[in-house]
C-alpha cells in the first residue's frame, strides 16, 4: 500500500484472531518502532511481544493486579480474558532516561510514535490491531512485573492479529474544527 493511501484510510481492529504478525513482519514492525522519532536519540522504549503461553501469563498477571486493586467479582473474572483478545500483544513502554533536555512528556511521546509506526507496519502486511490501555497499563503490580521504574509507562498494549471482522467505518472528522493557518 502507498504511504499515503495507508495513513489516511487506518482503522484500528478491535476483533482480531491467528495468525499473528509471521516472524518476518514481526520483525517489520520492530525496526519500524525504531525508527521513531527520538530526541536526543535515547531510545526511551521497551517492547514486550507476548503470544502463546505468554498470553495466559499476561493474562494471570491482570487477574493478580485485579484481586490486589480490590475490583469487582466480575472484573477479577475477565481479568484473564482480556489478553486472549488477540494472538499476539505488544506491550509498549516508555522506558524513561534522565535527562536535561529531553523531558519525561517527550520520552512518552518518542514511544507513542513507536507504537503507531507497529500499527501502521502491522496494517501494511494485511494485519491489524488496536492499541489498548485501560486499568492494567496503570497497575503497579503489572508495572512491577515488567521491572518499570516509576518515572517509565506502559504506553500501551498493542493488540495484533488478522482482522476477524471487517474494517471499522469511520466518519470523516471536520477537520477544520481542529486546524488553523496561520500563513
Ligand atoms: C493511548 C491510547 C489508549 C487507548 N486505550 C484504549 C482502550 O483501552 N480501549 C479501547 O477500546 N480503545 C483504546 N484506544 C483507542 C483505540 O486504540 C482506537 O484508536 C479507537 O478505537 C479509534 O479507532 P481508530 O484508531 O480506528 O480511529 C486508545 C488509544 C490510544 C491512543
Amino acid at each position: 500500500m502507498q504511504t499515503l493511501e495507508l495513513l489516511l484510510s487506518r482503522s484500528s481492529q478491535p476483533r482480531l484472531q491467528s495468525p499473528a504478525p509471521n516472524e518476518e513482519a514481526l520483525q517489520n514492525i520492530l525496526h519500524a518502532a525504531m525508527r521513531a522519532p527520538d530526541h536526543g536519540n535515547l531510545t526511551p522504549w521497551k517492547f514486550i511481544v507476548v503470544e502463546g503461553e505468554g498470553l495466559i501469563r499476561l493474562g494471570d498477571l491482570f487477574e493478580q493486579a485485579a484481586i490486589d486493586a480490590g475490583l469487582s467479582e466480575k472484573e477479577v473474572i475477565r481479568a484473564p480474558q482480556l489478553p486472549q483478545r488477540a494472538p499476539m500483544i505488544i506491550v509498549v513502554v516508555a522506558n524513561y532516561h534522565d535527562h536535561p533536555k529531553v523531558p519525561w512528556i517527550e520520552q512518552v511521546a518518542s514511544a507513542s510514535c513507536a507504537a503507531y509506526a507497529m500499527q501502521l507496519a502491522a496494517d501494511d502486511q494485511g494485519y491489524a490491531s488496536i492499541w489498548r490501555t485501560g486499568f492494567f497499563s496503570q497497575s503497579p503490580v503489572v508495572k512491577n512485573a515488567f521491572s518499570l521504574a516509576d518515572q517509565d509507562e506502559i504506553v500501551g498494549f498493542l493488540y495484533m492479529g488478522s482482522p476477524a471482522a471487517d474494517p471499522v467505518s469511520k466518519p470523516a472528522r471536520a477537520m477544520h474544527e481542529f486546524v488553523e493557518y496561520w500563513r
